[in-house]
């Protein structure tokens, strides 16, 4: 069976755009490939981060994981501190880094653009993301669009080592979702939708009630023309929403299209409105039920055993490959 490895940082509530781009993925996924699902909270530390909300989002995250269906019976769900191969697999795939080809990433060039003081940790996010996919044996990494060039990356790191040392890693492949890649800010549809953004009428939150989503769906922004259609050059807003409808209704685009034809987007808001808050429901009630119970402690450390056993081999063959330490008995 082939290995998928897939990582979320604890930054903030998840948006849809998570849940669409990337966990919906793994949970249709989990069925036939062997996976491992990762908090990544050494990530989230590249940006300031307040040390409590940081483990209250990790527990959330843990939580959201589960109540959108992952089942820990057959994915290894864990959180990567508590891991330490990942940092260590990390360091030696940094002295393997150019920096220009960090410098060139363009998560690091947005994160870091107008910032006087940036962390190192920023520009050498790639290498510990290519370390959390290559100890795992990892064939396949679903994500959003956003990340493709960090795949790229991780498949030339991996080249690069088996070439100079030893060839003892699999070269992932990058699995984006065919619609929904890339879901947009509803505030400003040029821009991705993020977890992070300041504008809290940007994002539609996991955990967002039925009046913030129906406020948030109503203050979107669209055009002038009054037409449902998808044109995402031209209509990137009307696009963005109408994606959405489609992912989360099951309907084509050509079929939604067809049903507000005529209409204005008043009506479609509204009704977009309700498909988001009936998807979002059971997600949210299973969500709230995980927060209170002991169930969440016990399979993240059934995760982290299993998840330190699998990569604590590969480590060892890294640290072989390099020369680090002693020959091992
Ligand atoms: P993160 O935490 O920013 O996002 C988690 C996942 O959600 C996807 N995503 C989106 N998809 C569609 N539309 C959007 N607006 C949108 N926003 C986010 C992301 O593409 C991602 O799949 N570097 C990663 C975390 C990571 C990782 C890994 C991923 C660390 N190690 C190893 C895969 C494998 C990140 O910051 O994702």
């Amino acid at each position: 069976m082939k290995t998928i490895f897939s990582g979320i940082q604890p930054s903030g509530t998840l948006t849809l755009g998570n849940y669409i781009g990337a966990m919906k993925q793994f949970v249709e996924l989990q069925h036939d490939y062997h996976c491992y699902f990762c908090i990544v909270d050494q990530h989230a530390i590249t940006m300031p981060q307040d040390r409590l909300a940081l483990r209250k989002n990790i527990r959330s995250l843990a939580a959201l994981y589960l109540a959108v269906g992952i089942d820990p019976n057959k994915s290894t769900l864990f959180i990567q501190s508590e891991v330490p191969a990942h940092a260590q697999a990390g360091w030696m795939l940094q002295c393997v880094s150019y920096i220009g080809e960090l410098e060139r990433m363009t998560q690091y060039k947005d994160k870091s653009k107008g910032k006087e003081a940036v962390s190192s940790g920023l520009l050498t996010y790639p290498p510990l993301m290519a370390a959390d996919i290559l100890l795992y044996k990892t064939d396949l990494v679903p994500v959003g669009e956003d990340q493709k060039q960090h795949l790229e990356l991780t498949r030339d790191l991996a080249e690069r080592f088996n070439r100079k040392y030893n060839d003892i890693f699999t070269i992932p492949e990058v699995r984006i979702p065919k619609v929904g890649a890339r879901i947009m800010s509803l505030a400003e549809p040029n821009k991705k939708m993020s977890k992070s953004d300041e504008n809290q009428k940007a994002f539609i939150s996991l955990l967002d009630d039925p009046k913030q989503i129906e406020k948030k769906i109503k203050s979107a922004v669209t055009d002038s023309d009054g037409l449902v259609k998808f044109d995402k050059e031209n209509k990137p807003g009307v696009s963005n929403l109408l994606s959405i409808y489609s992912i989360l209704s099951h309907e084509s685009i050509e079929s939604i299209e067809a049903k507000y034809e005529g209409k204005g987007y008043g009506e479609f808001k509204a009704e977009l409105a309700q498909v988001v808050v009936q998807a979002l429901k059971p997600i949210q009630d299973k969500y709230h039920e995980l927060m209170e119970s002991e169930e969440l402690d016990r399979i993240l450390d059934n995760g982290a055993e299993k998840a330190n056993k699998d990569a604590l081999k590969m480590l060892k063959k890294m640290e072989n490959a390099m020369g680090l330490g002693r020959k091992k008995r």
